[in-house]
């Protein structure tokens, strides 16, 4: 049996874009770091978020020499806090809860992005070697004011760092 010459080409490309597709999905699911937020930070109750012993102390802490934690919480329509200083070459755990609705928090220009959920403790780490500014916004329908919730992340060098919140 002759195949035609034209029929065996567009065969072959196929063929090739099918593989095209199976190699750009896999990596994007294990190539580039990305990493699900899962329900390892817990739960709370988002009726007392003051008395709660992080959420009650929202803003950065110190773990050690480089590394820190940043306690926020999402309400309509604001993060607090909403301005956060880290000092370049740290790594800084973020930890989220909201205490109305459900919202979202997305690092511009880093793959950190998370649903904040009442109740529900997102936790997620990331490394900031450079100095840098980062918006940060809420990407999930939340009210009328949706659209002015947001907030920015500096990234400064460790020498003209404030210091942590008290
Ligand atoms: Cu909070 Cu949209």
């Amino acid at each position: 049996m002759e195949i035609h010459r034209y029929e065996t080409i567009w065969f072959a490309a196929s063929l090739l874009l099918i593989v095209g597709f199976i190699g750009t999905i896999t990596y994007g699911a294990v190539g580039v770091g990305v990493e699900m937020v899962d329900d390892s930070g817990g739960t709370v109750d988002p009726d007392n978020l003051g008395s709660h012993e992080r959420f009650g102390d929202t803003g950065v802490h110190k773990v050690n020499e480089s590394h820190y934690e940043v306690n926020m919480i999402a309400v309509h329509p604001s993060f607090i806090p909403s301005e956060i200083e880290i000092p370049a070459g740290s790594t800084v755990t973020f930890y989220m809860t909201a205490s109305d609705v459900t919202h979202g928090f997305k690092l511009v220009d880093s793959n950190l992005n998370t649903m904040i959920i009442p109740g529900q403790v997102s936790e997620i780490t990331a490394e900031f070697d450079e100095p840098g500014e980062y918006g940060f916004v809420c990407h999930e329908y939340c009210g009328s004011l949706h659209h002015e919730m947001a907030g920015n992340l500096s990234v400064v060098p460790e020498d003209e760092w404030g210091g942590v919140d008290s």
